[in-house]
């Protein structure tokens, strides 16, 4: 019942688009987060700042914003959508995604902005490219795109700033530049390549542990503990989703029984508009420093023939229509954690 009155509410809302924009709050989200405008691209910041320049376009994910194939295809479904076009404008994905001009995602200008007009580059720097590194080293800084709500019902849709204003990583002053742009080894400069757990599972150094492991027949027991001082686990929103798949194998390797517990946030889609996530209907994420206790209970037979117990875990990436479900992924990280437990 709730259900249907919260879809009525939301039809309504956006039968009412056009004339009270506000109540939608979607005028906050078109404006952009940055300085837009014609843009001088990365080449020009490249010429003298190489490292920055590879780490950024080699590894970070800010360089693939508008240009990954499925960022161009949740825009082209947004165009192809008569209702959703009306309601959403392009240019609200933009105001994160980048300069759709450059096709740069989030490029060196739009985090540092544009060059001042008709002086040299030095004077840009002086006049504004140091000034602005104080605020740019708040997390407020990473927030304005990477923490939203959703359209409409107002829910959570990512909520990293937040959650890490109540962590323990915000208690001690661990920003979010201080945990992602960390100089390496090697670093002249803050790393700008903003690894993303997805491709690179070394940005969880062990923060992810699987421990307690209780065999107890047909079943298994074990801890899933999130040490990730800044925030939830998987971060953000429901494309990202961190599966533990259990499988029992027999002595020859076959697999007699899998399956798979996920943790990710979920969101209800209205179908006449598209996926635009709208309200949140359930959420597994593991918050910050916590500890779950899971239970399996395998079918008895297979259990009596199994010899071993093999246990993964893996951060997966789906699209927005396929939320939680890791069979339909298009993205799957290396495990990692791989445990094996003799169940004889
Ligand atoms: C002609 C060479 C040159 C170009 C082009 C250039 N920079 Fe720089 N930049 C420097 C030098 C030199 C420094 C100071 C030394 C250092 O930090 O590497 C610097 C420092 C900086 C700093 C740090 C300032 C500080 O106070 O620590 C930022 C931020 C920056 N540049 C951004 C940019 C951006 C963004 C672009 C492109 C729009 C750009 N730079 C283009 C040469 C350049
Ligand atoms: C102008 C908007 C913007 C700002 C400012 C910004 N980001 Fe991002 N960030 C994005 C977008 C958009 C993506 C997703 C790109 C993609 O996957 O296509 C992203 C991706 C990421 C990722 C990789 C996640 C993934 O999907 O693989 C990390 C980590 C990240 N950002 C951290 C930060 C941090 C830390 C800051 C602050 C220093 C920051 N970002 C500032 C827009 C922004
Ligand atoms: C408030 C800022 C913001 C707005 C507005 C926004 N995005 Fe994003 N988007 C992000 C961030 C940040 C990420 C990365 C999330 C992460 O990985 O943690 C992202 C990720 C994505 C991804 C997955 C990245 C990939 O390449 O797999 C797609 C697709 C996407 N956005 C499409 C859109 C579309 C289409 C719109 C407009 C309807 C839009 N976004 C509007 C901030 C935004
Ligand atoms: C997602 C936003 C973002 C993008 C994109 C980005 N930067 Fe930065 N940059 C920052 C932040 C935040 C800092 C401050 C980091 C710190 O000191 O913790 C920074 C710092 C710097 C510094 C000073 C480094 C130091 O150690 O003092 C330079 C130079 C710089 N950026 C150049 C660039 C160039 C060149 C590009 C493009 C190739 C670029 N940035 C792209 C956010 C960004
Ligand atoms: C104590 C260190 C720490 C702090 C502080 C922190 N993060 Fe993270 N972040 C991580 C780790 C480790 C991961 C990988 C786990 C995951 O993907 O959920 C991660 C994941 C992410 C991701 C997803 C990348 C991916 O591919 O999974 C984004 C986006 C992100 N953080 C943004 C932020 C922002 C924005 C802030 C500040 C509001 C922040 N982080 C603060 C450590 C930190």
């Amino acid at each position: 019942m709730r259900e249907s009155l919260k879809i009525l509410a939301i039809v309504l809302a956006a039968a009412l688009a056009g004339s009270c924009a506000d109540t939608l709050d979607l005028d906050a989200l078109t404006k952009p987060r940055y300085e837009t405008g014609r843009q001088h691209g990365a080449q020009l910041c490249a010429s003298c700042h190489e490292e920055i320049y590879k780490q950024w376009s080699q590894r970070s994910r800010h360089s693939q914003a508008t240009k990954s194939a499925s960022f161009r295809r949740a825009v082209e479904d947004l165009q192809g959508n008569v209702l959703l076009a009306g309601l959403v404008k392009e240019s609200m994905c933009y105001s994160c995604h980048g300069s759709k001009t450059r096709d740069q995602g989030v490029n060196c200008e739009t985090c540092h902005g544009r060059p001042l007009a008709g002086v040299p580059i030095e004077t840009t720097h002086e006049r504004k490219y140091t000034p602005r590194l104080a605020t740019m080293r708040k997390p407020n800084f990473c927030a304005k795109c990477h923490e939203v709500k959703a359209p409409i019902t107002g829910d959570s849709f990512m909520s990293l700033h937040s959650e890490w204003k109540q962590s323990e990583a915000a208690a001690r002053g661990l920003t979010c530049q201080r945990c992602h742009m960390a100089k390496r080894a090697d670093d002249t400069h803050a790393y700008h390549g903003f690894d993303t757990a997805v491709r690179d599972i070394s940005i969880y150094r062990g923060d992810l542990r699987i421990s307690n492991i209780v065999v107890d027949p047909p079943g298994m027991r074990l801890t899933l503990e999130n040490r990730v001082k800044g925030h939830s686990v998987p971060a953000s929103g429901p494309t990202r989703v961190l599966a533990l798949e259990v499988a029992l194998n027999s002595g020859d390797g076959e697999v007699l029984h899998r399956e798979h517990r996920t943790f990710s946030k979920r969101f209800s889609m209205l179908p006449v508009i598209g996926g635009v996530p709208l309200w949140l209907t359930d959420n597994s994420q593991l918050a910050s420093g916590e500890k779950r206790r899971l239970r399996f209970a395998f079918p008895e037979y297979e259990f009596a023939r199994s010899e071993k117990l093999i246990i993964i875990l893996r951060m997966y990436e789906v699209a927005d229509q396929h939320q939680g479900d890791v069979g339909k992924a298009h993205w799957k990280s290396k495990p990692i954690v791989r445990r094996v437990i003799k169940t004889k």
